[in-house]
């Protein structure tokens, strides 16, 4: 899997499956299950770290995941996350993604939001580096948001995320990914851009689905995200819950309605 198959995929409108990993373990039965993009999210501040949000994370800390989850991969495109302030200006952006890439083999970055985050775009994609966005709950701009609540509910706010994710693809990002946004909405910006469409809380109408390793198969702590869903139950291995959430988007059988706004 090469970053040219995404938009390759999203033509023959094939559905994209994304998983994230955080060791090469976990990044290994991923591959092996069929999943196209692992993302080392910064997400590891809560689930490896037992943060309350992704904040605390660093780039040291994304570089020896990533290159963790690396050594784990064959088949599978390695997406790395730029952790929070990484990407506060364009040279930073470049910097942190220099470090993810050389020292960490990802292939692709991602950075959360719109507005000043399009310079960053910009000078990522201009220096060759693919780069993912990341738009609606923005988990590293919780304090902003006021809580982990779904975006671009109301009118105004929904017309702003059409807008940003316009600018975000002009910017020249590769991919994007839409999270806890109603599913309409992100329906509506998944057939208008042209690049794929990876949904989280954002319905079955996006052009694949992603969701964290350990919400699928039930050991996240605290409340489940109602977007998520366990799909170890009924089965005997980490690989089985991995095939079957690869043949669930494959097929459009998740996420359903129960699991979007
Ligand atoms: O950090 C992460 O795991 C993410 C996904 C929830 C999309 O950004």
């Amino acid at each position: 899997m090469r970053v040219p198959d995404l938009a390759v995929m999203k033509k023959a409108g094939q559905k994209i499956v994304m998983l994230t990993a955080y060791d090469a373990s976990f990044a290994a039965q991923a591959d092996a299950a069929g999943v196209d993009i692992v993302l080392v999210g910064d997400s590891l501040g809560n689930v490896i770290q037992g943060h309350g949000s992704t904040l605390p994370v660093t780039v040291d800390d994304m570089v020896y995941h990533t290159a963790a989850v690396a050594r784990g991969l064959q088949h599978t495109l390695l997406l790395a996350d730029l952790p929070f302030m990484a990407d506060r200006s364009p040279q930073h952006g470049l910097d942190a993604a220099a470090r993810l890439m050389s020292e960490g083999g990802a292939a692709m970055v991602k950075v959360e939001g719109a507005g000043p985050t399009c310079d960053v775009i910009a000078a990522l994609s201009a220096h060759r580096v693919p780069v993912s966005a990341h738009l609606g709950l923005t988990p590293q701009s919780v304090h902003a948001l006021g809580g982990y609540r779904v975006q671009g509910r109301e009118q105004a706010a929904g017309e702003r995320l059409f807008e940003d994710a316009r600018r975000v693809a002009e910017a020249g990002a590769q991919m994007l990914v839409l999270e806890c946004v109603p599913s309409e909405l992100a329906t509506r910006i998944s057939e208008d851009l042209a690049i794929p469409v990876i949904g989280i809380g954002a319905g079955a109408g996006c052009d694949g689905q992603v969701l964290v390793v350990y919400d699928l198969l039930g050991i996240s702590r605290g409340r489940v995200p109602r977007f998520s869903k366990n799909f170890l139950i009924g089965r005997d291995s980490v690989r089985a819950a991995m095939e079957a959430y690869v043949d669930d988007v494959r097929s459009g059988s998740f996420p359903t309605a129960e699991h979007g706004w």
